[in-house]
């Protein structure tokens, strides 16, 4: 309790999965929440659900520059600082291999995957305080070569890039920033790859996955939100540049 006590964080994608996941989390523990997303529905079931006079919501794209700029100050008219920023926010795109990858869906992933974080980098990290933390949220895909994933996967790596571009620009101000690198995840994200992958037998799909991690299941969307406790809270306060990967074995 209490980790993250008067810390004020935002979070990207906050509606759903990992990032509703870690609201509630970071909610538990003393911070004053932001939770940034574009779906309206989401979100006003998101914060029903989380019912705390310590949340505030925003809906914006992550992709718009416009709707990144009124996060931020909804975030300082709200609670007048930011501690943390959890860069959460991300779309799985098409299925397919390069070759026959649509190019409108490359243009998609690549506005919210890679600009929505860069944006988010360019617009928020100036306005945090000095020894503030920001997490983006990259994938096992943004470390290693997935056929299929297309620009999922090549999104992922660049994120890598922000993040560590990020971290030596900040470093002056001890603002530390740092990737995490989950493999599955049971949320509505994996639902959507089961069924681009496996079609009319999306369980096959899940099974295959399942079947490459050595713990035998998909993490928990509560199980990430630890690790990005601990990368914002001061426990982490001298790490930073960094790739957390948390995928139950996958990659080893
Ligand atoms: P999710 O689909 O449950 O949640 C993502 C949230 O982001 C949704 O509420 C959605 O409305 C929001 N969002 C999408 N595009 C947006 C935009 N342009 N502007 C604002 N909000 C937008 O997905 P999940 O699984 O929680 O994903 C969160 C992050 O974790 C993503 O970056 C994803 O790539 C990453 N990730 C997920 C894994 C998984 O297995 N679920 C594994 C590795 C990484």
């Amino acid at each position: 309790m209490n980790r993250l006590k008067d810390k004020v964080a935002i979070i990207t994608g906050g509606a759903n999965g990992i990032g509703l996941a870690t609201a509630k989390r970071f909610l538990r523990e003393g911070a004053k929440v932001m939770i940034v997303d574009n779906n309206t529905t989401a979100l006003k079931k998101a914060t029903e659900e989380l019912a705390s006079p310590h949340l505030q919501h925003c809906r914006a794209d992550v992709s718009q520059k416009a709707d990144v700029e009124k996060y931020v100050d909804a975030t300082l008219s709200a609670f007048g600082n930011i501690d943390v920023f959890f860069n959460n926010a991300g779309i799985e795109g098409a299925v397919s291999p390069i070759a026959t990858y649509p190019e409108d869906e490359f243009d998609r992933v690549m506005a919210v995957n890679v600009k929505g974080v860069w944006l988010g980098c360019q617009c928020v990290i100036p306005k945090m305080r000095p020894g503030g933390s920001v997490i983006i949220t990259s994938s096992v895909a943004g470390l290693r070569g997935f056929a299929n994933l297309g620009a999922y996967a090549v999104s992922k790596h660049a994120e890598v890039g922000i993040m560590r571009v990020a971290a030596v620009e900040n470093a002056d101000r001890k603002i530390r920033v740092n990737s995490i690198h989950p493999g599955p995840v049971e949320t509505q994200m994996m639902r959507h790859i089961e069924g681009k992958l496996g079609g009319d037998a999306p369980d096959k799909a899940k099974d295959g996955f399942e079947s490459q991690i050595p713990f035998g299941r998909y993490a928990l969307a509560e199980e990430i939100a630890d690790l990005v406790l601990f990368l914002s809270c001061d426990e982490s306060k001298y790490i930073t540049g960094n790739t957390h990967v948390i995928d139950g074995g996958m990659h080893v």
